[in-house]
């Protein structure tokens, strides 16, 4: 089969690990015999510099016309500005609402090769695997009115978390079908016992629960739910919850894995029973202390575009035979952010190089 995939590199190491997910995307081509066609185009930063702008509607229109999107991460101090919110961040938001992607999956799996990565003891990660559902175009991160003004009394900055009914129903239904995919289990996260936005949060939740009877629905405060996630994260396996809620409970989960390196995520229109376009990118920025360099862990991109693969191409074998490459690459090398003693260190390139070779074993 053939696919159209825009690849949106983006800034600092973004261009160095995207590379190798392309590479391992066209060594899976090769071996399962499709054609990936790349169209690449700016954001962020390299926007800026290029063409005044961190987002261009020609960009988007990229997007919309192909099958898929790789992105990896954008921005970095040369385009911050104290007094603005940080543009190549504001693109990547609108990128995500001007796509409809609201449902963002953020697959949090320990490898048995890394259970000793982790800062966390391995008998509480070892077997872990578990997805963070994240409502992604809505909340505070979008919600108006907000800015900073002027007061008698003194400067005041304001934003707004807002959720209407049908914005939480389709995230939590996405969360549901998930769930009957997996192991029927859903925990929805909220703070109903002070948010207005939560409180309606577990109702629609409930109510959809009576649509789902084969999946066993609970409901956690988000401060618990960050407690429970290091203290017993295997008792765990769909938590849904709104956007800001999901950035920094993700970020949270992803350290289960030892790194931020590892950890991909698909930003979907909802959960597709076949094929359905989508953003696929790994959930950690652009470390620019370490561009230029090529010693970044790859990893986050490369899952990134297996579930590229399976979400948007259907391609599920391909997509298992790129992580299964990783879980066996990584039990003898590694990138810095996963070194262990006894394994060997290796550089962005290799890590890629290897992956892509290991796949093509598989289909020999
Ligand atoms: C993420 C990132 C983004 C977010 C930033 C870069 C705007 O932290 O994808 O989690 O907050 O959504
Ligand atoms: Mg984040």
């Amino acid at each position: 089969m053939e696919f159209n995939i825009a690849l949106l590199p983006g800034d600092y190491v973004g261009p160095e690990v995207i590379a190798e997910a392309v590479k391992v995307v066209d060594a899976t081509g090769k071996g399962f015999g499709h054609k990936f066609n790349w169209h690449e185009d700016v954001i962020g930063g390299a926007s800026i510099d290029k063409y005044g702008v961190p987002l261009r509607e020609e960009t988007l229109d990229l997007c919309r016309k192909c099958d898929a999107v790789l992105f990896s991460a954008a921005g970095g101090p040369k385009w911050d500005n104290p007094d603005a919110r940080n543009p190549s961040d504001t693109a990547i938001l609108n990128t995500r609402r001007a796509l409809g992607l609201f449902a963002n999956m953020r697959v949090i799996k320990v490898f048995p090769a890394l259970v000793n990565s982790s800062t966390l003891k391995p008998e509480v990660i070892k077997d872990v695997d578990l997805i963070i559902l994240r409502e992604l175009t809505g909340g505070m991160y979008f919600g108006e009115p907000r800015g900073i003004e002027d007061t008698p009394n003194g400067r005041r900055g304001f934003n707004t978390m807002t959720y209407y009914e049908s914005e939480i129903e389709r995230i939590v239904r996405t969360g549901f079908e998930l769930a009957r995919r997996r192991s029927k289990k859903l925990l929805s996260v909220d703070k109903s016992n002070v948010l207005e936005t939560s409180l309606l949060w577990r109702q629609v939740a409930t109510r959809l629960g009576q649509e789902y009877p084969d999946v066993e629905l609970s409901h956690m405060y988000v401060d618990a739910a960050s407690m429970v996630l290091i203290r017993d994260p295997k008792s765990m396996d769909v938590l849904v919850m709104e956007n800001t809620f999901g950035d920094i409970l993700s970020d949270e989960a992803a350290m289960l894995s030892g790194s931020l390196g590892m950890i991909p995520s698909a930003s979907l229109a909802g959960l597709p029973d076949g094929k359905a376009f989508g953003l696929y990118e790994p959930i950690h920025g652009t470390d620019p202390k370490n561009a230029g360099k090529f010693i970044n862990n790859p990893i986050a991109s490369i899952l990134s575009a297996a579930l590229m693969l399976r979400y948007s191409f259907g391609l599920e074998t391909e997509a298992t035979a790129i992580e299964e490459a990783v879980g066996r690459v990584v039990e003898d090398y590694r990138t810095w952010d996963i070194m262990e003693d006894g394994k060997k260190q290796i550089g962005t390139r290799e890590m890629g190089s290897l992956i892509a070779d290991e796949v093509l074993t598989t289909t020999r």
